[in-house]
C-alpha cells in the first residue's frame, strides 16, 4: 500500500528530500497566511459547487465546510500552527483539514489547482482591501469638503513656481485636492471591475475534466463572472498591477498634499497650524514642532511606487501560464494596501483639525503683488494691448517694491503716471477680494463658485 506523505508535496515522485534551505527559500506561508480567510472562503464555495455537481457527496461537503469553519476560528484565535513544511497557506489549511476530517479533506482539491486557488485568493483579498481603502478615502474627501466649506472666502496667495501668482481662496485650493482624490476613487472602483472576475476552474492551466459549474462558484463568491480563458486566469497579475498603479497615484497625491502642509506650517509661510497630536518634537531643539505625519506620508509614497515597479518587472517576460515567480506578488501587494489604509486614515484623522491662519494668508497674497494680472486685465478692458499692459504693470510693481506698498496702496495720481487709462474704479480690481470675485465661472476661484463646487461635490458624495 502506498502511503502518502503530506509533509512534502508530490513526494511520491521525488527520490530525494527537499534541501533544507530550499524548503525555507521557496515557502510563502510566512506572508501568504494573510489570505487565510479568503482561502477558506474560496474552498467552501468550491466544495459547495462540487457537491452540487455530484463530484462530492453532501456528507463530504458538510465535513469539509465544518472543518474549514473550525480552521477559520483557530486562525482567528491565533491557535493555528503554521508550518514551513507545508509551504504555503493553501497546503497548511488543506493538511489541517485532512487531520480534522480525514479522507474528505483530501478530496477538496478535486477539480482545482493551487494556481487557480491563489489567483482567487488574491482577488478576494484585494476586493476587501479596496473596501477599506475606499472607506478611508471617503472620510478624507469629506474632511476636505468640511474644511473647504469654512474657507470659501478665505484669501490666500495662489502659486506657480512656488512664487506668489494670483490670489485664490483657501476653499478653492482645498477643492483642488478633493478633485484629485475623486479621480483616485474612480480609478479604484474601475480596477475593481477587473479584479472581480473568478479564476477558479482554470485549475493548473487548462481547466478540469470534472463537470464543474463555474457560474455557481462565481455567484457564491460574489464575483461578477468566471474568467474566460484558463491560461490567462492563472498567469496574469495585471489586475494587481492596476491596483498598485491606482495606489501609487493616491500616494503621489498625498505626497503633494503633504509637501504643501509641510511648507505652510513652517515659520516662513505660517499659513496653517497642524494639531500637536499629529506632530512630534525634536530630541535636541526644544522649540521644534515637526510635521511628522505629512512627512512620513510623503516618504511612504516612494515605497508604493516601488511596489508598482516590482510587480511590473515581476510580470514582464513570464511565459504562459503560471510560474513560481508569481509568488513574489504578495508582499508588494500587502504592503501597498497597508500603506494606503494607514496613510489615508492618518490624513482623514488630521485634516479636520488643521486650522488656517487667515491674516497671514491674506497678508502674504498682498505682499506678493498677487493682483498684478488684474491690473493688466483692467488696462486691456480699457483698450490697451495685453503686452503693453504687461509692461506698464511691471513698472507699477517696481514702484510698489521700491516704496514697500501693494498695488492697491499706490495712489491714483501715481498710477496714472503709467497710463492715462487708469481711473478711480481701478481699486475695485486691485483688492484681493475684487480679484477673486472676478474669477466667477465654472472652475474659478470666486467664493460663489467655490461654494457651488462644494455643493456639487456633496451631491456627488451622497450619490456614490
Ligand atoms: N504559493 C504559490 C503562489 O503564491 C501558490 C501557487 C503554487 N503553485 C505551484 N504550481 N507551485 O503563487
Amino acid at each position: 500500500m502506498t502511503t502518502v506523505n503530506t509533509a512534502k508535496l508530490s513526494s511520491a515522485r521525488f527520490a530525494q528530500a527537499t534541501d533544507a534551505f530550499v524548503e525555507v527559500f521557496t515557502a510563502s506561508v510566512d506572508f501568504d497566511q494573510r489570505m487565510a480567510q479568503q482561502d477558506i472562503q474560496g474552498s467552501i464555495a468550491h466544495a459547495t459547487m462540487l457537491a452540487h455537481c455530484s463530484i462530492l457527496t453532501e456528507k463530504e461537503r458538510d465535513d469539509i465546510i465544518n472543518g474549514l469553519t473550525q480552521i477559520a476560528e483557530e486562525i482567528t484565535h491565533g491557535e493555528f500552527v503554521w508550518s514551513i513544511k507545508q509551504e504555503d497557506v493553501h497546503m497548511n489549511i488543506e493538511v489541517r483539514l485532512t487531520d480534522l476530517i480525514g479522507i474528505a479533506g483530501k478530496k477538496l482539491h478535486t477539480g482545482r489547482s493551487r494556481n487557480d486557488q491563489v489567483a482567487t485568493d488574491i482577488r478576494l483579498y484585494l476586493r476587501s482591501e479596496i473596501k477599506q481603502i475606499t472607506h478611508q478615502l471617503t472620510r478624507l474627501q469629506t474632511a476636505i469638503l468640511d474644511l473647504a466649506e469654512q474657507h470659501v472666502d478665505t484669501i490666500m496667495p495662489g502659486f506657480t513656481h512656488l512664487q506668489v501668482a494670483q490670489p485664490i481662496t483657501f476653499g478653492h485650493h482645498l477643492m483642488a485636492w478633493f478633485e484629485m482624490l475623486g479621480r483616485d476613487q474612480e480609478r479604484l472602483q474601475d480596477c475593481c471591475k477587473r479584479i472581480n472576475i473568478m479564476p477558479l476552474g482554470a485549475a493548473a492551466l487548462a481547466g478540469t475534466s470534472y463537470p464543474i459549474d463555474r457560474i455557481m462558484t462565481a455567484e457564491l463568491l460574489g464575483f461578477s463572472k468566471p474568467s474566460a480563458n484558463s491560461l490567462d486566469s492563472v498567469s496574469d497579475r495585471d489586475f494587481a498591477i492596476e491596483f498598485a498603479a491606482a495606489g501609487s497615484l493616491i500616494m503621489m497625491h498625498l505626497s503633494r498634499f503633504s509637501e504643501e502642509l509641510i511648507l505652510w506650517s513652517s515659520a516662513q509661510f505660517d499659513f496653517i497650524e497642524i494639531p500637536d497630536a499629529f506632530c512630534t518634537g525634536s530630541s535636541i531643539m526644544p522649540q521644534k514642532k515637526n510635521p511628522d505625519v505629512p512627512e512620513l506620508v510623503r516618504g511612504k509614497s516612494g515605497r508604493v511606487t516601488g511596489h508598482l515597479m516590482s510587480l511590473l518587472m515581476l510580470m514582464k517576460s513570464q511565459p504562459l501560464a503560471y510560474n513560481k515567480d508569481n509568488q513574489e506578488d504578495k508582499e508588494p501587494l500587502f504592503d501597498t494596501a497597508d500603506t494606503l489604509i494607514n496613510c489615508l486614515r492618518a490624513y482623514a484623522d488630521m485634516v479636520p483639525h488643521i486650522s488656517a491662519k487667515k491674516a497671514n494668508m491674506y497678508n502674504s497674497a498682498k505682499r506678493g503683488f498677487a493682483t498684478a494680472t488684474d491690473l493688466a486685465d483692467y488696462l486691456v478692458r480699457k483698450g490697451m494691448a495685453f503686452r503693453d499692459a504687461h509692461e506698464i504693470v511691471g513698472l507699477a510693481v517696481r514702484l510698489g517694491l521700491e516704496s514697500n506698498r501693494d498695488l492697491s496702496e499706490i495712489s491714483l495720481p501715481e498710477l496714472q503716471q503709467f497710463s492715462a487709462l487708469i481711473t478711480a474704479d481701478v481699486y475695485d480690481f486691485l483688492t484681493l477680494e475684487g480679484s477673486v470675485a472676478a474669477r466667477n465661472h465654472i472652475g474659478g476661484t470666486a467664493p460663489a463658485m467655490v461654494g457651488a463646487a462644494i455643493q456639487t461635490a456633496r451631491q456627488y458624495m451622497a450619490a456614490v
